[in-house]
């Protein structure tokens, strides 16, 4: 039986997952997932499910987190979207504003899947490098492109953008704005105060990072209502399982648990950076909850075939201005001991 699919499908790569160990006793420190477990009040909210719920199709809309989420942030329930992870909302967003004559623009280097989802949706894609301090680069105001999508805190460079910057870069542009924030639990500011004054943004979530819920999959967007309808029409009809729900309201509505774990990792980032400093590493302030550090001792990739030795998983990127580089998650004190001290192994 012979068949194909569409070209585009046919010819590309698809994303590249984080590598998953098996081993529950490897430190996971290349997909920036955080070291702590989530706010109790998670698994009290999974202990109340009932079979009713599980025989039941999940709330559509997300009522209860809309609720809870619109509360904190200060907007209108009607801003806000559930997705199955931050990921889902981004393929929403190519899915209602791009095709062949409708592009796609974003800076590089940033998040790896945006090239993968414009390839997937067949439109073009418009790559702004980012100026040698990773600002803004000026010319993304002035691509046409029907969707911009800034990541910031920005990955894998963990740097960060002013607001204000942003705030010109919407005012300036054609087309929606996607501001992806996953990282931003990790950053001093944010664009949610934006959303009072531009119609065209859609800020992006995740609760994979400051949440801990990357294995229960659930992002956020806060948006502009229009856009929220529009995403909301292509998004699958019941795209927020029953548990994952549940479990993301409770973390939500648990801000002192949440402040708390961030604060922690804060601490461990700053520790992180000092000694991976001076172990001679180049490494530039972080925003984010990882690390990008550049290596001059030895070949990044060398480092990161040694670390998987010692049972420790970093991130290594074999693409051009990543290849000196290691994309380091903040773990645990206890966990960022056994990297330090592998690595001064590693190293002498
Ligand atoms: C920049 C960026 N955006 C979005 C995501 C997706 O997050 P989620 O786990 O919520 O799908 C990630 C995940 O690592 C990310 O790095």
């Amino acid at each position: 039986m012979k068949y194909n699919f569409r070209d585009n499908i046919e010819n590309m790569e698809g994303y590249t997952p984080g590598f998953q160990p098996s081993d529950p006793a490897a430190i996971k420190l290349n997909t920036n997932e955080n070291p702590y477990a989530p706010s109790p009040r998670v698994f009290e909210a999974l202990g109340k499910l009932s079979a009713l719920d599980m025989q039941r199709y999940p709330r559509v809309f997300w009522d209860k987190f809309r609720e809870v989420a619109a509360r904190l942030h200060g907007v209108e329930p009607e801003m806000i979207i559930g997705g199955n992870g931050a990921d889902e909302l981004l393929t929403m967003l190519v899915r209602c504003c791009c095709d062949s004559g409708r592009p796609l623009a974003y800076p590089v280097l940033s998040y790896s899947l945006y090239p993968v989802l414009a390839t997937i949706q067949d439109c073009p894609k418009i790559e702004t490098p980012f100026p040698a301090d990773y600002s803004l680069p000026a010319k993304l105001a002035d691509t046409g492109a029907a969707l911009t999508i800034l990541c910031n805190p920005n990955a894998p460079t963990a740097t960060f953008i002013s607001i204000e910057d942003i705030a010109d870069l919407a005012e300036e542009i054609d087309g929606v704005l996607a501001i992806d924030e996953a990282y931003v639990d990790f950053s001093e500011d944010n664009c949610v105060r934006l959303l009072k004054r531009f119609n065209n943004i859609i800020i992006l979530r995740s609760m994979s990072k400051g949440y801990s819920l990357a294995g229960m999959r659930f992002g956020y967007g806060l948006g502009a209502p229009r856009i929220i309808e529009a995403m909301i029409k292509v998004k699958d009809s019941y795209n927020v399982n029953v548990a994952t729900q549940a479990v993301a309201t409770a973390a939500l509505a648990d801000q002192d648990y949440f402040r708390q774990n961030v604060k922690k990792i804060k601490i461990q980032r700053d520790r992180l950076t000092h000694e991976l400093r001076a172990l001679g590493f180049d490494v530039p302030e972080s925003h984010t909850n990882f690390l990008l550090a550049r290596t001059k001792r030895l070949a990044a990739r060398e480092i990161h075939e040694k670390l998987t030795q010692h049972n420790i998983y970093i991130r290594y990127f074999d693409i051009e201005g990543l290849q000196d580089r290691l994309r380091i998650s903040v773990g645990s004190a206890e966990q960022n001991d056994a990297l330090l001290s592998a690595l001064q192994d590693i190293l002498k």
